[in-house]
């Protein structure tokens, strides 16, 4: 087992640390102080464009922020490549994407005059194309649906990303792929890393509100599959329930690697297979969920987190709080309800909409994640399981 106090290189970037972090305000009560974003942005955007090439080519990008932006923090703007593409920042976040423009008409409209006559467009013969755009489109949902950040959800994230613990994130600078509504990354900018932010979907607007007023976050809305960073510019990645929902998920392992410095860290958290039946049986019930329209996706998981909370949920939480059984329930009870005993009602029937909804679900063996980190030429590995439902994968790049 990796212990935390050996996992990667320790605080050695002095032009990592921001004040607010090394003063220790970064935290909880950081959200929403509106007023102490005016001193602390103008160090954090220009960062992030360092850290930006073009997914295309690999060109940098120049900055065109717009009237009324400030330079240092800007609003909205274009990022421009010289090989001619375009991209638009909007609400403060660089939308790197084949189709940013179409996904933002509200912007389009506001700025026409200072768009380029013809818009980039997708490439039509990206590979899964369909299943991205389907993928983007129902977690756009989910998250935007189940925004709100109920509980801090930090036992949660130590849950997922052992043997990583606190003491790993402090002064380095970290990418959260397939960030959500946004949990993680505010754990991880609350335990000290600058963080950057990457998700596909509508979600990132969740994870700008979950995180606003706090100085080390950055976003971006780009693809795995194009994600838009220097080569091996992090100390560190994660991705966390993502990578198994989409359509080439050892190849979107590699590309999070790629972007993690020689001797820095990688993990990640999937599916396992390990409940064959269940899985069976959910995946036989996906079958119809996930080719159904959204209201009706909607009503089943909240019948599906309804039944899970009365019959397994519920009953566990009040067995673990009852004196003389409540030791007896947290040994022999599965892990997914000691997780779940934790949250409120809202986090269930999130979670059951994820499971018939989205529309891609892979389940792995624990020789599959061997694999995935063998073949990314992984040091220092540790693969744990989270219960019978998740794999954690840890490794260190060479
Ligand atoms: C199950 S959610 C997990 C969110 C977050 N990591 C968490 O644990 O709360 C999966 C996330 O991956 C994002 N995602 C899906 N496909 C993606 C892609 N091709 N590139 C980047 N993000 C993607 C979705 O938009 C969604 O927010
Ligand atoms: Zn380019």
């Amino acid at each position: 087992m990796v212990g935390a106090g050996h996992l990667g290189r320790g605080v050695d970037a002095d032009d990592r640390r921001w004040s607010l972090v090394t003063s220790g305000r970064v935290g909880l009560d950081a959200l929403g102080r509106a007023a102490t974003l005016s001193e602390t942005c103008e160090r954090v955007k220009p960062r992030l464009l360092d850290w930006l090439q073009c997914p295309w080519c690999g060109g940098s990008f120049s900055l065109e922020p717009f009237p009324g932006s400030d330079p240092a923090d800007i609003d909205e703007g274009l990022l421009r490549c010289s090989c001619g593409r375009v991209f638009p920042i909007v609400r403060g976040i660089p939308r790197i994407l084949a189709d940013a423009f179409a996904l933002h008409g509200d912007f389009v409209a506001r700025h026409r005059d200072r768009l380029p006559a013809s818009m980039p467009q997708p490439d039509s013969a990206e590979p899964h194309a369909d299943a991205i755009r389907s993928t983007r489109e129902s977690f756009g949902y989910q998250w935007t649906r189940f925004s709100e950040m109920v509980v801090d959800f930090r036992e949660n994230f130590l849950q997922y990303i052992s043997p990583v613990d606190e003491r790993f994130f402090p002064g380095k600078l970290g990418l959260d792929l397939g960030c959500g509504f946004g949990r993680h990354i505010y754990n991880a900018a609350r335990f000290g890393a600058e963080m950057v932010g990457v998700d596909i979907s509508e979600a990132i607007e969740s994870t700008r509100v979950n995180t606003q007023g706090m100085p080390n976050v950055h976003l971006v809305q780009a693809d795995v599959y194009h994600l838009p960073f220097r080569p091996g510019v992090f100390d560190f990645a994660y991705s966390i329930g993502v990578l198994h929902h989409l359509p080439e998920p050892e190849t979107a392992f590699q590309r999070v690697v790629s972007l993690v410095r020689p001797g820095g860290s990688v993990f990640i958290w999937v599916y396992s297979n390990s409940r064959r039946f269940l899985n069976f049986a959910l995946e036989s019930v996906r079958a119809v969920t996930t080719r159904s329209p959204t209201p009706v996706q909607q009503f089943l998981s909240f019948v599906g987190a309804a039944i899970d909370w009365s019959v397994f949920i519920a009953p566990y939480r009040l067995a673990s709080r009852v004196p003389a059984l409540g030791a007896l329930a947290r040994r022999v009870g599965p892990a997914r309800l000691k997780v779940y005993a934790e949250y409120p009602f809202q986090v269930v029937y999130a979670d059951w909409f994820d499971r018939l909804a989205a529309p891609i679900r892979f389940y792995y063996d624990e020789r599959a994640m061997r694999g995935w980190l063998e073949r990314a030429h992984l040091d220092r590995t540790t693969i744990s399981p989270t219960g019978l439902f998740g794999w954690r994968a840890y490794g260190e790049r060479s």
